[in-house]
This record gives structure tokens, sequence and C-alpha cells, in this order.
């Protein structure tokens, strides 16, 4: 089912490269305009803001709590009835070492709160929450798109495997303008969009 969208955009394949276009350009102001900044940190509240910054040009919905269940690969998320009250308990969860820092970055792809773009805004909000909490990021480059997907899919069950997966892909180098860059095209490239480089944009 095609998304409706912003741009009256009624084919599947044009909506997915103005989709990519579009939303990278901002991923790129996000990070040029320092605008990052403002972002609250291992909150709801901030992760909307990243979305509504990705996606607001492109989709009514950017931003706001999806109004429908969504499922994937055999795995429905938080059923909306649940899904304001678990944002709340995502909001409290500690955030202070690695571990606990992926456990809610688990539980908030459980919560899943968008109608579309969750993976890649949330990647946007945990690599914000291990900047701050502990000096530094995920270079994702490092992460090998199959394993993290599946490692993804597990996660709902046991989380183990994204940890490991993660921890070996930390890196220092937390201000590193082409690490968030690449970073952006890696996290797209999951998603299956990789027509555009950010940094060209
Ligand atoms: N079966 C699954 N179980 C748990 N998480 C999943 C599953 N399939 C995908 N995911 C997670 O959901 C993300 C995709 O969500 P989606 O809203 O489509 O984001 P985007 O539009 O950015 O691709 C993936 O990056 C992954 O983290
Ligand atoms: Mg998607």
């Amino acid at each position: 089912m095609l998304l409706e969208n912003k741009l009256n955009i009624t084919d599947q394949i044009e909506l997915a490269k103005a989709e990519e276009k579009i939303s990278k350009q901002k991923a790129k102001q996000l990070f040029d305009s320092s605008d990052i900044e403002k972002v609250e940190i291992g909150t709801f509240r901030g992760l909307a803001f990243i979305h509504a910054y990705l996606f607001d040009d492109i989709y009514h919905f950017a931003g706001k709590i999806r109004e429908v269940n969504i499922a994937k690969g055999g795995f429905r998320f938080a059923p909306l009835m649940y899904l304001e009250p678990s944002l709340k308990h995502i909001d409290a969860m500690p955030q202070s070492n690695f571990d606990e820092i992926v456990e809610k970055y688990v539980e908030m792809n459980i919560a899943h709160p968008f109608r579309e773009g969750n993976g890649r805004a949330t990647r946007i909000w945990l690599d914000l929450i291990f900047k701050k909490e502990i000096k530094q990021v995920i270079d994702w480059n490092a992460v090998d798109k199959d394993e993290y997907l599946s490692s993804m899919q597990r996660s709902v069950v046991k989380d183990v495997e994204i940890k490991v997966l993660l921890k070996q892909a930390l890196t220092d180098k937390i201000h590193d303008r082409s690490v968030f860059m690449k970073g952006i095209d890696v996290s797209y490239y999951y998603e299956g969009y990789s027509e555009f480089k950010t940094e060209e944009l």
C-alpha cells in the first residue's frame, strides 16, 4: 500500500526516491545546522523531534504517534492501546551504560511509535544517547546489514546478539562529520534506500 504523502506522489518507486533524497538532505541539515544539539536525549519527545525533522516535508504523520497496528517479519509491534503508556515507561528507563542503552533501544523498537521511518529515526536517537552517556557512537559501517536485521528480529526475545554486534562497532569519533554522514547512508541501506549519498546532497 502506498503511503499518502504531502508530495502527492502516487508512484511507489518515485515516492521511495523522493523520501530518500529529501530526508537525507534533512539528516545532513540536522547535523550541519547543529539543530541536533536541540534533541532531548533518550526520550520519545527527542525521537519525535528527529522523526519530524527528517520526514515532515513528506508525510503528515511525521513526529506523530501511529494510529494503526503494525507488524514485520511475523512480529507485531506494541498494540495501539499500549503504545502511549509504553513510551512513558521507555522514557523512564535508565541509560547510564552500554547495556542499559541497548535495552532502551530494543524497547523503543518494540514500541515502533511511527507509521514508517522508525528504524532510521531511532538509530540517530540511539547514537545521541551513546554520545552523551558513554562518549562513543556506533560506526554503522562496521555493522553488517543482514546481521543487524536478524539481531533486531531476535532482540524482541533476547538482546545478546544486538549487544555483541553494536559493541564491536563503537567508536570514539563522536564529533566526526563523515562518521555521521556515512552512518546515515548505512542506516538507509538497511531499509532498502541506497540511491543517494548524504554527503553529496
Ligand atoms: N521482525 C522484526 N522484529 C523486530 N524488529 C524489526 C523487525 N523487522 C524490522 N525491525 C526493526 O524495524 C526497523 C524498520 O522499521 P521501519 O519503521 O520500517 O523503519 P524505516 O522506515 O526507517 O525503515 C528495522 O531497522 C529494525 O530495527
Ligand atoms: Mg520502513
